[in-house]
């Protein structure tokens, strides 16, 4: 990332509440058929649906304040872990907790005021803004309906996300089509704004804009995030850029959490081989190149993962116990967990052999 965006101001604040909690949480999709398998299915043929373990039994606490980055290479399961958190996608198994209470039990109003305070940020605000209606009406229609502000007082409510969110009210009736790619952005984020939430999952917001554009819009979440309090769930494929923003860190491996760390220790002492070839892979020069250049090897189908640890085909340290168990997820130093067998090794200390 460029070298102008602030760190934040504000001190981890990790003894907050628990605003989520993730416990043991799972979601599969099941591919459907296609017409051939369908037909060899019908004629006898051993074919069922396949099953994508997108989510394998993670467990996450989010803590009220707290910017937590959540990073992996495409398709092991972060929008989808994303969208279960900000409670638009239900999980197949385990709980999300939202500050303490199950979301599945809460009643009508209840349940409505957790589903506002959640609020999630896309990647292209263009399929997310409705391209017939006014800046206007986007940002105003949800507060609203649910009664955050009145008639009367919405031109005056919706002037003020769009200030907050860095767009000159003065363009208010205009449409979506008529911003640039980081206004959009910056429409999408006060549409979000207006319903006063608490807590914004960013499922790569800034990925589809130019650097200087990105830098911008991550202070704008940096600015938001000491102006309103709030707690992110950080999501993008670049360890750069969650670097610049992020406590800590979560580091994702075809559906299972591998590591997770204060950000200052993942840079500085990861512990995970995967997490050590990311980091390999983040340019420490302006230029950016592409991230995941140098992990070696392709990534393995979701549909048919590598058994045991899912990274040992690709591991340049893994030995025969990596091909049949499953490492679990263990603390090697306080807020420091890793999934790996090297850290059951003598004299191992938590370093790469
Ligand atoms: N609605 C769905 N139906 C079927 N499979 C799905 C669905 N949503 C996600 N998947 C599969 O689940 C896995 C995880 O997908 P997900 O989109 O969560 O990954 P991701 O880490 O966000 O990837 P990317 O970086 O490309 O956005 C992938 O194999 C994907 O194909
Ligand atoms: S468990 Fe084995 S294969 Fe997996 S990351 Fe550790 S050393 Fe590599
Ligand atoms: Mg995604």
């Amino acid at each position: 990332m460029s070298a102008t965006i602030e760190k934040p101001a504000v001190p981890a604040q990790a003894a907050g509440e628990k605003m989520i909690e993730v416990v043991g949480v799972s979601r599969r999709f099941s591919k459907k058929l296609d017409i051939a398998g369908k037909i060899l299915a019908k004629l006898g043929a051993p074919i069922r649906e396949e099953v994508v373990h997108a989510v394998d039994k993670v467990d996450l606490t989010i803590r009220k304040g707290e910017v937590v980055g959540l990073v992996g290479e495409s398709g092991c399961g972060k929008s989808t872990l994303g969208r279960m958190v900000a409670g638009i996608l239900p999980p197949s198994d385990g709980t999300i907790l939202w500050k303490g209470k199950d979301r599945t039990g809460m009643g009508g109003k209840e349940a409505r005021a957790a589903m506002l305070q959640a609020q999630m940020i896309f990647q292209d605000p263009m399929s997310s803004l409705n391209p017939r209606l006014k800046v206007a009406e986007i940002i105003g229609e949800a507060p609203l309906v649910h009664g955050l502000t009145s008639r009367a007082e919405l031109a005056r409510y919706v002037d003020e996300q769009m200030r907050r969110a860095g767009l000159d009210p003065a363009f208010k009736a205009r449409y979506p089509h008529q911003f640039s790619g980081g206004q959009r952005q910056r429409i999408g984020i006060a549409r979000a704004l207006a319903v006063q939430p608490e807590f914004l999952v960013c499922d790569e917001s800034v990925a589809a804009l130019d650097v200087s554009i990105q830098a911008q819009i991550l202070n704008l979440f940096m600015a938001l995030r000491r102006e309103l309090n709030l707690t992110y769930l950080f999501i993008s494929h670049d360890l750069g850029v969650v670097e610049h923003l992020s406590d800590r860190v979560v580091i994702m491996y075809l559906g299972r959490v591998v590591e997770e760390a204060p950000t200052e220790t993942v840079f500085a002492r990861a512990n995970h081989p995967y997490t050590q070839s990311l980091l390999a892979a983040v340019p420490r020069i302006e230029a950016r190149k592409k991230a995941f250049a140098t992990v070696k090897g392709e990534i393995p189908s979701p549909l048919n993962p590598p058994s045991g640890c899912h990274f040992h085909p690709r591991c340049p340290h893994a030995f025969d116990r990596c091909r049949v168990e499953i490492p679990a997820l263990q603390e090697v130093a306080p807020g420091h967990k890793s999934r790996c067998h090297l850290n059951d090794l003598p004299n191992h200390g938590g370093q790469p052999v």
